[in-house]
């Protein structure tokens, strides 16, 4: 035992600390390559939003291997009404904090960190820039919104070095456009569109893709598909190659309707952690997302 680890051993921490030194995680450091096998040998991803050091640390002690930075922060952490008024140093400060408390814990997950709205909209290079700002905060791995347009962009950024997650599906940076928060890709030409957009993001070299709100059967053709590019779900029913959740929505922290695809893991677990730790065995054993409940 090193003298730090004996420290946090004998002293309680105050104010939420995360000991300076936890023990060792007992799984490697999560990387694209253990992403891209888990992918190829179909065990589920997991993956979920956290914005501080705290909740991220416990994320990544309760097993989850994948933790976003989601610009929902701006609708669960700043009271905004859409991801849409989320800024680039917003993303910045919370990768930074989430990265700070993952390396205090010696953790071990993947860390995404979301591109906000008209940070890479305007070309390619505005992306690069936007991009490296979260990189160098600490995310492994950017995501940005949007298909058809953005290909050319994930490519640019994929070329540079940089892990590239798509999302597709409700984007929510253009819920205005959308019209509201409403399943995607229900009509043939939609399922289309879909198909065509994650291939050509695939053939960009983007390694994930979300999924959110699409009907489960065209999410399970799409993902059976795609072999680069694994499919996290969200609202797309269980045939994903992995899922997502918004924290504060899986801890049951909303006042208003839950959205169909959310499942309150609090309600069977007596602690965040023990939520957490549900969530990942309910993904890795496939009982949630359950199609007949949470999805279309
Ligand atoms: O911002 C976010 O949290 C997201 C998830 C809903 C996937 O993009």
């Amino acid at each position: 035992m090193t003298d730090s680890t004996a420290n946090a051993a004998q002293h309680a921490t105050p104010y939420g600390t995360l000991p300076p030194a936890s023990p060792m995680p007992n799984r490697k450091p999560i990387s694209l390559p253990r992403l891209q096998e888990m992918h190829a040998r179909g065990d589920k991803i997991t993956m979920l939003t956290a914005y501080d050091a705290t909740f991220a640390a416990v994320a990544d002690a309760a097993g989850i291997e994948c933790i976003l930075i989601g610009d929902s922060l701006g609708m669960v952490c700043q009271g905004l009404t859409s991801t849409v008024g989320v800024s680039l140093e917003t993303m910045r400060y919370h990768t930074e904090s989430v990265a700070r408390g993952l390396h205090r814990a010696q953790a071990t997950a993947w860390v995404i960190a979301d591109m906000p709205f008209a940070t890479y909209q305007e070309s390619r290079e505005q992306a690069m820039r936007s991009a490296a700002v979260l990189m160098q905060a600490g995310a492994h791995m950017v995501k940005l919104e949007g298909g058809g347009w953005t290909t050319e962009t994930v490519r640019f950024l994929v070329e540079r070095g940089i892990p590239v997650c798509a999302h597709l599906g409700l984007t929510p940076q253009t819920v205005h456009a959308l019209g509201g928060y409403r399943v995607q890709g229900k009509t043939q030409a939609g399922a289309e569109q879909l198909q065509q957009h994650a291939h050509a993001l695939q053939d960009a070299g983007a390694a994930m893709v979300v999924l959110e709100m699409v009907p489960h059967q065209i999410a399970t053709e799409l993902t059976a598909s795609l072999s680069q590019c694994a499919t996290i779900g969200i609202g797309a029913g269980n045939g994903t190659a992995g899922q997502v959740l918004v924290l504060h929505d899986m801890l049951g922290l909303n006042l208003g309707k839950m959205p169909k695809f959310v499942r309150n893991f609090m309600q069977d677990g007596g602690s965040i952690r023990a939520a957490m730790e549900a969530y990942v065995a309910a993904v890795k054993n496939g009982s949630f997302p359950d199609n007949t409940l949470h999805a279309w």
